[in-house]
């Protein structure tokens, strides 16, 4: 019998893609099974929910402490509570702070940060979801048509420049097109085009085709999905970070995040749907794999220890709880493979279970949550920590029998 990596090398075809599909759940892992009722998981996830509006200033649509970008998922996780529970308990404070960041920031862009538009737009989406409010969607499409000129198209890597940016870009890096690659940032000298921007974009796209049938969405989808496949993933099939679009330089291999490989799960799980492109599927069910069985942010216990941080917010404390989102998306449009929805539920309760046990206490009603899910148990409030576990405990209602 041949090996895998022999026949590979000998036919090299084996790039990433068709390799290793580990869908098994790893025996090691620490209870990945729920132990809560949905009255009572339904009552967890909306506590910490509100447990974050004494921190919001209604003014800027922002909440203390939180980042702007972070603020966004806030409301995306209220609006996929309200989805999921069809309670619509949040939807006046859902719908209100949308609104008004989107007066207040032009195209939900604060500081200049495609990724910042793109979460605001991604939550206006989720809230259009739950509640079939156009407007949002309109604030959606308004957004997705201004990071557009920042997505670039096979004219401007054949012609090496692109309207929106005042340097000359490589067309291609590594002897593959940069078409459908998404810069990080409008700022027209900034050279960095990122997964996360990429995948936002991506998944922006997919939702947005899908909810319109328009195939201007589903075409900036496919090319976003095409740069991430061919450009930005390495050879473990986890999302690498930034290509710099002047000269083709990388981010270090070992930037690897949670955030990253969650973008483009949530956003090829929508692509695969609205294509029935099995290739798309095939991307998706390998990134799943690899995410799920990383030692690149989890212990053998699977809990995800990334953005561990008890003494002050940090971007990467809000990135855990974009990958356990992403992965509720696939497990909901998972229905046609058992074995992949069974390691995401099991994957989301290991996270749902560390922090009950192991990552938060309670007070006085209120549970607080550590932002270090592996423990210890917090000794005070933080308004990021709370964060990080909101699409935790909000996919938990949904991924577990209605009883
Ligand atoms: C709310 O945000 C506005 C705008 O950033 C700021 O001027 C104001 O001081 C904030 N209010 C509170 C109570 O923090
Ligand atoms: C990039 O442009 C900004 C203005 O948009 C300017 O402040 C900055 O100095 C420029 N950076 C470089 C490296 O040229
Ligand atoms: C499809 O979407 C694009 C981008 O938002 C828009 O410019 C175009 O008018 C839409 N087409 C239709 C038929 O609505
Ligand atoms: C809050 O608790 C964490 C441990 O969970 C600790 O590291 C931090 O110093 C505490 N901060 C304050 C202000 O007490």
């Amino acid at each position: 019998m041949i090996s895998r990596g022999l026949l590979c090398l000998a036919l090299a075809v084996c790039a990433g893609s068709v390799l290793a599909q580990d869908l098994s759940v790893p025996s090691t892992w620490r209870e990945p099974q729920n132990k809560l009722n949905i009255a009572e998981r339904v009552i967890v996830s909306q506590t910490a929910l509100n447990s974050l509006l004494p921190e919001l200033n209604k003014t800027a649509a922002q909440f203390n402490v939180l980042g702007y970008w972070q603020g966004g998922n806030v409301f995306s996780a209220m609006a996929n509570e309200d989805h999921v529970t069809r309670l619509r308990l949040n939807q006046g404070v859902v719908t209100t702070n949308l609104n008004k960041a989107f007066a207040l920031y032009a195209d939900y862009d604060q500081q200049m940060y495609d990724d910042d538009a793109l979460w605001w737009a991604t939550a206006a989406y989720y809230a259009y979801r739950a509640y079939g409010d156009k407007n949002l969607l309109s604030h959606a499409i308004k957004t997705w048509e201004h990071v557009k000129t920042f997505q670039l198209s096979p004219q401007d890597a054949a012609s090496g420049s692109i309207a929106t940016k005042s340097f000359p870009i490589m067309g291609s890096c590594e002897g593959k097109t940069m078409a459908g690659g998404v810069f990080w940032r409008p700022v027209a000298n900034d050279t960095g085009v990122n997964s996360v921007t990429t995948g936002l974009f991506l998944t922006l796209s997919a939702y947005l085709a899908e909810a319109t049938h328009n195939s201007t969405y589903q075409d900036s989808a496919i090319a976003a999905a095409t740069w991430m496949k061919t450009l930005n993933m390495n050879s473990d099939g986890l999302a690498l970070d930034t290509i710099n679009a002047n000269d083709c330089s990388r981010s270090p291999p070992t930037w690897l995040f949670t955030y990253n490989s969650g973008k483009l799960i949530e956003g090829l799980s929508v692509l695969a749907d609205i294509t029935g492109d099995q290739s798309w599927r095939d991307f998706l069910t390998n990134t799943v794999a690899a995410v799920t069985h990383t030692t690149a942010w989890q212990g053998a216990n699977g809990v995800i220890t990334e953005g561990a941080d008890t003494d002050s917010d940090n971007d990467g404390a809000g990135f855990k709880t974009i990958l356990i989102r992403a992965v509720h998306e696939a497990w909901a449009r998972g229905s046609k493979d058992p074995q992949m929805r069974d390691l995401l539920r099991s994957y989301i309760n290991v996270q749902y279970n560390a922090l009950l046990e192991l990552a938060s206490t309670e007070n006085k009603g209120v549970r607080w949550y550590s932002a270090a899910w592996a423990g210890p148990q917090p000794t005070n409030y933080t308004a990021w920590g709370q964060l990080a576990a909101l699409d935790v405990l909000v996919s938990a209602v949904d991924i577990n029998p209605l009883v």
